[in-house]
């Protein structure tokens, strides 16, 4: 076999074979086949796409370039949840003690944030103390007592992943569906999941920008979660506007805690009830989206989602005083508020730049080495449908640093769409895609 002849069937449109495929990818980490033939490659894919069986071969073979972990001794079905990226997007934080309050087992591996969009681990790490580096053992044994645990990634789970997407991020292939899907969905199965929910984003802070690109990109992952036994269901949601009112990793702690009061933004409630339906539902603890989702409710409402965070947060080293005191939390020394600039209704709020606005502040990585200030971060006073008049606030940014404030100011006004109508009401989960098929909500 040879590279070359494969990148030659690639490129003129043929369907490459599990054993080309595994190939490509052993002799991309052995080093046998070099950046500039993978580049071709992953420009071929990108241009002529892969087959759903194609797709599915890419991501074993992606699986088996590292470890997997081996969760078998959690009792019950490991049910893992991924979203593609968000801006303000907490809702492990308060989907996972939920979903751990109905009985299945929540066994978490967050990462971090990488450019506008935030991590978990990040904004766990803004509760002092809260230890996201759990050996293995210790995660098993916490999972299997209390239901939940997170951690920080560890492993060497799919390597040739970072590889290629290291490659793809400077050769133009990023926005490629089957490498997109296989990319994802080889991470979630390295980690042990046994079934997936997916957020898929769509809007101005997502990668895919209209709902039929998330429905396709849905669909891939989908695939290739009935290809390799892994039964995946993707929810295609909003991401036009930030979800809920804060972004920067301290201040969404406390969004989390006052959702799980039940109180809080009601499209991160919203949010969080139905991916933990379908988690709850995947895991086999109820037979219904729907019977799930009144489980959760009332685990909501009468405050166990709650306690099983308070329980999380002790297992893990938290200091749980912050669900009463959030001054135990890092606060930025200063507030700037963002004025509109004239009367009206707020249109849009574009998501990506209020997440390059707290990447500004210093809530996120601009590379993935820099360091954040958990501290620092936006709360939107005005979201999208809501009336402002000229000179009200539209936003607060909580700063450490005057000069990235002021900065960060105009970013966040420019992000605003303030006009004269009011707009109409855009739902925030647009779609459901199963193996089953595709519905449009
Ligand atoms: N997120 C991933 O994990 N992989 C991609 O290829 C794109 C987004």
């Amino acid at each position: 076999m040879r590279a070359y002849d494969i990148i030659l069937n690639k490129r003129s449109g043929q369907e490459l074979t599990g054993e080309e495929i595994k190939f490509l990818i052993d002799g991309y980490m052995s080093g046998a086949v070099p950046d500039y033939q993978m580049a071709a490659v992953a420009m071929a894919v990108f241009f002529r796409g892969m087959t759903s069986r194609e797709t599915a071969d890419l991501t074993m073979a992606i699986v088996d370039s590292g470890e997997r972990v081996d969760l078998s001794r959690i009792s019950g079905r490991k049910v893992d949840k991924h979203s593609t990226g968000g801006v303000g997007d907490k809702t492990t934080l308060v989907v996972g003690p939920l979903v751990a309050a109905a009985g299945a087992p929540v066994a978490k591996m967050s990462g971090r944030g990488l450019g506008h969009t935030g991590g978990t681990i990040d904004k766990l790490e803004s509760i002092p103390g809260f230890n996201t580096a759990l050996d293995k053992e210790t995660f098993i044994e916490q999972v299997n007592r209390i239901k939940i645990a997170i951690g920080g990634q560890t492993g060497n789970l799919a390597p040739a992943d970072k590889k290629l997407y290291a490659l793809r991020d400077v050769t133009a292939t990023v926005d490629s569906i089957p490498l997109i899907a296989s990319s994802v969905m080889s991470k979630k199965i390295a980690a042990g999941a046994d079934a997936i929910v997916l957020d898929v984003k769509t809007g101005s802070g997502a990668f895919m920008k209209t709902v039929d690109e998330a429905v396709t990109l849905a669909r891939a992952m989908v695939e290739i979660g009935s290809k390799v036994g892994r039964q995946t269901v993707a929810l295609i949601t909003d991401m036009d506007q930030p979800l809920g009112r804060t972004v920067g990793n301290a201040l969404e702690v406390i969004e989390a805690v006052e959702c799980l009061r039940g109180q809080g933004p009601s499209d991160l409630r919203e949010l969080c009830l139905e991916l933990g339906s379908y988690m709850v539902c995947l895991a086999g603890q109820a037979d219904s989206a729907g019977q799930a989702r009144d489980i959760l409710v009332e685990i909501l409402d009468n405050g166990q989602g709650l306690a099983k965070f308070k329980e999380l947060l002790e297992n893990q080293g938290g200091d749980s005083r912050i669900l009463d005191d959030t001054s135990i939390l890092p606060a930025a020394r200063k507030t700037i508020a963002v004025t509109a600039q004239a009367d009206g209704f707020v249109t849009a709020i574009q998501a990506e730049k209020i997440g390059v606005a707290a990447m500004t502040l210093g809530a996120g990585r601009e590379t993935k080495d820099s360091v954040i200030d958990l501290a620092v971060g936006i709360k939107l006073n005005k979201k999208v449908g809501e009336q402002v008049t000229k000179g009200e606030p539209l936003a607060a940014l909580y700063v450490n640093d005057e000069d990235k404030g002021t900065i960060a100011a105009q970013t966040v006004l420019d992000a605003y769409s303030i006009r004269p109508l009011q707009p109409e009401t855009r739902k925030l989960v647009l779609g459901l895609v199963t193996s089953e098929g595709v519905t449009i909500y």
